[in-house]
């Protein structure tokens, strides 16, 4: 099978798997660990903030940035097509009391005059804005890129109006290869940021929420309360260390595998995807004038040994990652081309 679901799929290394076994067993609820305790302040430093708590998943990482930032009842501003919006099943109202305003974007990008007019202050009979959210890379997008600019832009409009900001960075580093940037200078437009150790950067578990000293110690506290503590969690720390020590650099190769699967299945209909819209490992392909859902199409391809999540109803989404060399993305191609043919 070539997986080419999410980039979560990828294995540890073997430098990783040693590293676990080398690995310190303290009890992080307790007296903390010193394994977990470097890979905090090795994310903290990466995103050039006081510094981080390690989470067990980036939706956890995201869950606690809300309960620590804002208090029950206040209204979060998001890009409407982000993960936290669609993929984290409500855990902001469920569980942090909540609400999401959806603002209207592209690639990922809310428009700004459209954030500026929902932005407002809490009053007797209205509901005010508790936290602005940005997704960086934006997964439902395609694995688009935040330009700095437009961060820039939201954080102002945010900070004006006395409102703090947090951002998914769930693969910021994507993003910072992408912009030929450091993560901190993309972070710079955020109190907080969260990322993942998981995805493209091959550790088996893991996220880090980042923001000042103060933010982190309430923030642990909450992390505490929806059973992210992990006692000896050494281990998958050791594997994170790794990960942010050795993989950040290679993601250059999942974007151009990205890009070649893009060129492929340009080259087949060009209404599929446009190739200069893949910044990074993510491709959105849209199924749409093939008259069938991607969901059909999802299967079809398993069928072929290819597995490609639907994330919309007439959209696939494709990851590339470590395990996705260039001839399993031609394979690909060639696949979805016989399909395309007799569909
Ligand atoms: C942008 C974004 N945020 C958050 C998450 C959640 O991460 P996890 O699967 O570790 O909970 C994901 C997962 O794909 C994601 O793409």
């Amino acid at each position: 099978m070539i997986d080419l679901r999410s980039d979560t799929v990828t294995k540890p290394t073997e430098a990783m798997l040693e590293s676990m076994r080398e690995a310190t067993f303290g009890d992080d609820s307790r007296d903390g660990d010193a394994t977990v305790m470097k890979l905090e302040q090795m994310a903290a430093e990466r995103t050039g903030k006081e510094a981080g708590a390690f989470m067990p998943s980036g939706t956890m990482a995201n869950l606690v940035a809300m309960l620590t930032h804002a208090r029950r009842g206040g209204e979060v501003l998001v890009e409407e097509g982000s993960h936290t919006l669609n993929a984290e099943l409500g855990g902001i109202a469920a569980v942090a009391g909540l609400f999401y305003r959806g603002i209207r974007g592209r690639r990922g990008a809310m428009e700004v005059e459209a954030l500026r007019e929902a932005m407002r202050p809490t009053l007797r009979n209205q509901m005010g804005t508790a936290l602005v959210w940005m997704e960086n890379t934006h997964n439902r997008s395609g694995g688009a890129v935040l330009p700095l600019d437009h961060m820039r832009a939201v954080c102002a409009i945010a900070h004006d109006n006395g409102v703090p900001v947090h951002l998914d960075g769930a693969r910021i580093f994507n993003a910072a290869i992408s912009l030929g940037l450091q993560p901190s200078e993309i972070s710079q437009y955020s109190d907080t940021v969260c990322f993942c150790v998981s995805k493209g950067l091959s550790a088996p578990v893991g996220s880090i929420l980042c923001g000042s000293g103060a933010f982190i110690e309430r923030a642990r506290a909450f992390r505490r309360m929806v059973g992210g503590n992990m006692r000896q969690s050494g281990p998958l720390a050791a594997a994170g260390i790794v990960a942010l020590e050795t993989m950040v650099g290679r993601l250059v190769e999942d974007h151009q595998t990205a890009k070649r699967l893009a060129d492929g299945l340009h080259r087949i209909d060009p209404r599929l995807v446009d190739p200069r819209d893949v910044e990074t490992n993510l491709v959105r392909v849209e199924v749409k004038t093939s008259g069938r859902r991607a969901a059909q199409w999802s299967a079809d391809l398993r069928q072929k040994g290819i597995l490609a999540s639907p994330c919309d109803a007439y959209a696939l989404r494709f990851v590339t990652h470590r395990h996705i060399t260039p001839a399993d993305v031609d394979a690909t191609v060639s696949a979805f081309a016989d399909l395309w043919k007799s569909k």
